[in-house]
């Protein structure tokens, strides 16, 4: 392949410049002549929003959080039309391959696009949500979860301070990764995640067992996603039946998403951004490049997005001892 493109997708993720900056010199490296940046994912493909990235073009770029290359949700691309209007632009720019750095809609996307285009792509997880199935950790999870983590510890110090109870929402629409293991890593008195039923009546039980023990805070982590509503609405349910506690809620929300990336996180970028170029230009496409026990390990898309990695019950089951 003598010219390639790269570009981002979805939520963005701390470490996705780290992958774009590892896809651009490998591919350079291995003699490929060209690399595209296309611009806000699948829109920018539509519009042809399409950049020369040289080696110097991604210089400076591997501890900033964010993407250079923008990322967009687009909806055109969910349309025949829109797929085909974005082959023609990746044809007519004489681009044969394609690395898309994203999460599950990225992945979705590519499989149904690979479906119909014989142009090649190879995906790496870059969300925050670790929600990816075919490797252990997705790219910019590490960096969220240590904001999150942060964050927390924060909260923890004013809860202490005033004997109260905070319910604090970390990111998860449908994953409850960061808030399992920022639960743990703040000893959080309960984690509430969509994967498993919540239910409001034992969770009161929980702080009111812990009151009685003069314990004078509590920190309930809640995936945005949770089965029995946000942080707001499980608060007033709680209030409802237990005022030994003052409660305040905190939504963590975007803040989670930005900032420089961890060490973990950049590196897991770059070796995934390296891996992704080497199997593109071994032949391979319709597949994710993940890491597994340290080891790169490819999964189909179809895969990738169809199993979503489980919650381990190990863990739900610490946060209750150790609570
Ligand atoms: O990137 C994943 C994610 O951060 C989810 O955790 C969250 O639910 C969602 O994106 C928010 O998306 P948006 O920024 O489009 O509101």
């Amino acid at each position: 392949m003598k010219k390639i493109a790269v570009f981002t997708s979805g939520g963005d993720a701390p470490g996705m410049n780290a992958c774009v900056r590892a896809v651009v010199r490998t591919a350079l490296s291995m003699g490929v002549e060209e690399v595209i940046g296309i611009k806000r994912g699948y829109a920018g493909m539509i519009a042809g929003d399409f950049v020369d990235l040289k080696s110097h073009s991604v210089s400076n770029i591997i501890q900033k959080g964010g993407t250079i290359l923008m990322s967009a949700r687009s909806k055109e691309f969910r349309t025949k039309e829109g797929r085909e209007k974005a082959a023609a632009q990746l044809r007519q720019h004489g681009i044969e391959g394609v690395v898309a750095i994203g999460g599950d809609g990225t992945f979705t996307g590519a499989k149904i696009f690979t479906g119909e285009q014989s142009i090649p792509f190879i995906g790496v997880p870059g969300t925050i949500d670790n929600d990816i199935y075919g490797t252990d950790y997705t790219i910019g999870y590490d960096t969220a979860l240590n904001t999150a983590m942060e964050a927390i510890d924060k909260i923890k110090d004013t809860a202490n301070a005033h004997d109260r109870l905070f319910f604090v929402e970390v990111m998860g629409r449908d994953a409850g990764f960061i808030a399992m293991r920022t639960g743990i890593a703040t000893g959080a008195e309960a984690v509430l995640i969509p994967e498993s039923k919540t239910n409001i009546d034992d969770l009161v039980e929980t702080l009111k067992g812990n009151h009685e023990q003069k314990k004078n805070s509590s920190i309930v982590v809640v995936a945005e996603g949770d089965d029995a509503g946000g942080a707001f609405d499980i608060a007033r349910q709680v209030q409802e039946r237990f005022d030994g506690y003052e409660i305040r809620v905190t939504i963590l929300g975007h803040v989670q998403r930005g900032g420089r990336p961890t060490c973990a996180d950049r590196v897991l970028a770059s070796r995934l951004g390296v891996a992704a170029v080497e199997e593109l230009l071994a032949g391979k496409h319709s597949t994710m490049v993940g890491m597994v026990n340290n080891q790169i390990q490819l999964t189909p898309f179809g895969q990738a997005i169809k199993h979503h990695q489980d919650i381990n019950q190990q863990l739900m089951k610490m946060v209750e001892i150790l609570s």
